[in-house]
């Protein structure tokens, strides 16, 4: 019993006669006689119907919920309702018992959050199947769509002596011992003995080492993890989080907004057409959670209309200062439903404006773009007015912002005054500057936020559910 055929082949051939080996996880059995047994290559399980009076009772006894087995057998057309085939077993061997009186997972509705406390068991529940399916497909999708344009993907490090957003909020890395810290004759601690000689800290984004390529590459993009030590403790932020950044030499902000669109929109629909099956479950999931709210507060389109909404329409491009008059005017904030009231120009925008303006405004997904300069990173490149960059943020219906990027400030003068105004040390990145110095020219990337993707896609709502083993504060279990 070596090859072994993927229960959804054989489910899609729908053929009949023929022999095959499957292999996979017992999700249930019945009238000792028929085990529903799931491959994670599909959530649909295949029916085997077992020989049970050529059976020996002992081994009978061990097909329980969760184990493993390995079935050969004949693939035939079904009796019974809700599978056009099924496998008629000649061989049975047990590979795996899994103690039914102490498996976990029983063939019931479990809780999102019980999930998560099992979190490396959950992968066999349908749910996390469709989830953990799509997040994959999502995945290469990202970078078919790249390779297809002919983009270089590149490895930019993980462990950095730099803070690429200038926001500080970076997780440490140091071999030194903290019971017996160096100290240097001032009492500062003698970096010089760490591992690297220096600070060094988990990357919290590739972009500076991304436009270095860039300027080689022409059009680059980086996919890999990211970290950020900000004690956020919602359902939209990790602290270790996986994020796509291309970087592209020759693209202002129009430019940019455009690929982001697409990239958005061939990855959703990659999905749609490669994985329907989940999608169509998920849908169906999410329909009956939304029972369970009152009328008004259940959503107008359900997870599948939402995503082909997404496909068929431009996404809305508005200034950061139209959205402030948009949302200064909205009854939402004369009637002070907002817990921040939007007053004046200048002001940051919280998650509730975000959700405000996609949600309730314009229904559908929009870029905001030209920030105020102040709350913004120093890379980005400056407006004729002073006062504004060429920032753009792509929010999402139920998320909130998915994609961070800018044009970056390509002109050396201007780039150095604005690091200084914002303290941000111009020496230790004078490697990044040297691009500025040497054929410069415009440019421009983002940031997509790959777990925000994946919960948009699957219409989950917490992020713990969307990525196998979520880092937050106080956790990081497995
Ligand atoms: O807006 P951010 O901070 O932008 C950057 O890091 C830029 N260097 C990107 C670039 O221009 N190359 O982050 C980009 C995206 C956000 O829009 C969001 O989707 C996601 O990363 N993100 C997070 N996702 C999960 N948990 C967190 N703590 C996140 N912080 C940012
Ligand atoms: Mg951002």
């Amino acid at each position: 019993m070596s090859k072994r055929t993927k229960i959804s082949e054989i489910l899609r051939n729908e053929a009949t006669g023929y022999e095959v080996t499957v292999k996979g996880w017992v999700r249930t059995f019945r009238n000792n006689q028929f085990i529903a047994l799931n491959d994670g290559s599909t959530n649909n399980n295949i029916q085997i119907v077992v020989d049970f009076e050529n059976t020996p009772e002992a081994t009978l006894k061990r097909i329980t919920t969760g184990a493993a087995i390995g079935i050969s057998g004949t693939v035939i057309a079904s009796q019974g309702k809700g599978q056009k085939v099924e496998v008629k077993a000649k061989t049975l061997e047990i590979i795996g018992d899994s103690d039914p009186e102490k498996y976990p997972l029983q063939p019931k509705k479990h809780s999102l959050e019980f999930l998560r406390e099992i979190a490396h068991l959950r992968f066999r529940t349908n749910t996390f199947g469709a989830v953990f399916r799509i997040r994959h497909s999502l995945a290469f999708a990202i970078h078919q769509f790249f390779n297809d344009r002919g983009f270089v993907y590149l490895h930019t490090p993980i462990i950095t002596a730099s803070d690429a957003e200038g926001a500080g909020e970076m997780f440490r890395v140091t071999t030194l011992d903290l019971n017996n810290i160096p100290r240097t004759e001032t009492g500062e601690i003698d970096v010089k003995q760490d591992f690297f000689g220096k600070t060094t800290n988990l990357t919290v984004s590739g972009q500076l080492e991304g436009e270095l390529a860039a300027m080689a590459f022409g059009e680059v993009y980086t996919f890999g993890p990211t970290f950020r030590a900000e004690n956020s403790n919602t359902t939209r932020h990790l602290a270790e989080f996986w994020m796509i950044e291309p970087e592209m030499a020759f693209y202002d902000l129009d430019d940019n907004m455009d690929l982001a669109e697409a990239l958005m929109k061939y990855v959703i629909g990659y999905t749609l057409t490669h994985n329907k099956e989940d999608i169509d479950f998920l849908t169906q999931r999410l329909l009956e959670e939304e029972k369970l709210k009152p009328q008004t507060e259940r959503s107008e389109m359900n997870l599948l209309e939402k995503l082909q909404f997404c496909l068929g329409n431009n996404f809305e491009r508005v200034t950061y200062t139209q959205a402030i008059d948009i949302l200064r005017e909205s009854n939402h904030n004369k009637k002070k439903k907002f817990q921040y009231l939007i007053d004046k120009w200048g002001a940051d925008l919280q998650s509730e404006h975000e959700r405000y303006l996609v949600e309730k405004h314009f229904k559908k997904p929009v870029i905001l773009s030209d920030y105020p300069k102040e709350i913004k990173a120093f890379y980005m490149r400056q407006n004729d007015d002073g006062t504004t960059v060429r920032a753009m943020d792509i929010l999402f219906p139920g998320i909130g912002e998915m994609v961070g990027g800018s044009q970056r400030e390509e002109r050396l003068d201007k780039l150095e005054t604005r690091m200084k105004e914002m303290h941000i040390p111009t020496e230790e990145l004078s490697w990044y500057l040297d691009t500025r110095r040497f054929g410069t020219c415009p440019h421009a990337g983002f940031g997509l936020g790959f777990e925000r993707l994946v919960l948009f896609v699957t219409g989950m709502t917490n992020i713990r559910d969307v990525i196998p083993f979520p880092r937050t504060p106080k956790n990081a279990e497995f």
